[in-house]
């Protein structure tokens, strides 16, 4: 029984966990993320530059920390994303990465 509670549980989640429009979001946010982020963070980290999300002591604490240095970077690199733009890059390393 209980097996079968957790099985519809996830069920519901995954229905309304990532519904199609966040799913075009985090592409899209893949997508500007692997456009004009890695080439920096890779010459740093090494490799695709991933680590500088994962390492232990990673600055990024929460997701308003996420959401500003989003926005930090993105001035630095002079990009001028829109706030969906920013918005779409923050859900892509949120669901990929910080999952806060
Ligand atoms: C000019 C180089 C450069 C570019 C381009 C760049 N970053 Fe960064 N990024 C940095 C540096 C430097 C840090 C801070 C590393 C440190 O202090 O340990 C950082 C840190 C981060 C962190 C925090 C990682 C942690 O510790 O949790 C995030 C998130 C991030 N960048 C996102 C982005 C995004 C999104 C873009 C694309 C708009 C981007 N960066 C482009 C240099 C860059």
């Amino acid at each position: 029984m209980r097996q079968i509670t957790t099985g519809i549980a996830a069920l519901a989640l995954g229905l309304s966990g990532i519904g199609a429009a966040q799913a075009d979001d985090i592409r899209k946010g893949q997508e500007l993320h692997s456009d004009n982020c890695i080439s920096c963070h890779a010459d740093m980290m090494g490799g695709d530059g991933s680590g500088l999300y994962t390492r232990d002591n990673r600055m990024v604490g929460s997701h308003d920390q996420l959401v500003s240095q989003v926005n930090m970077c993105n001035t630095q690199l002079g990009t001028n994303w829109f706030d969906d733009e920013v918005a779409a890059v923050v859900e892509y390393l949120n669901a990929e990465y910080y999952n806060f």
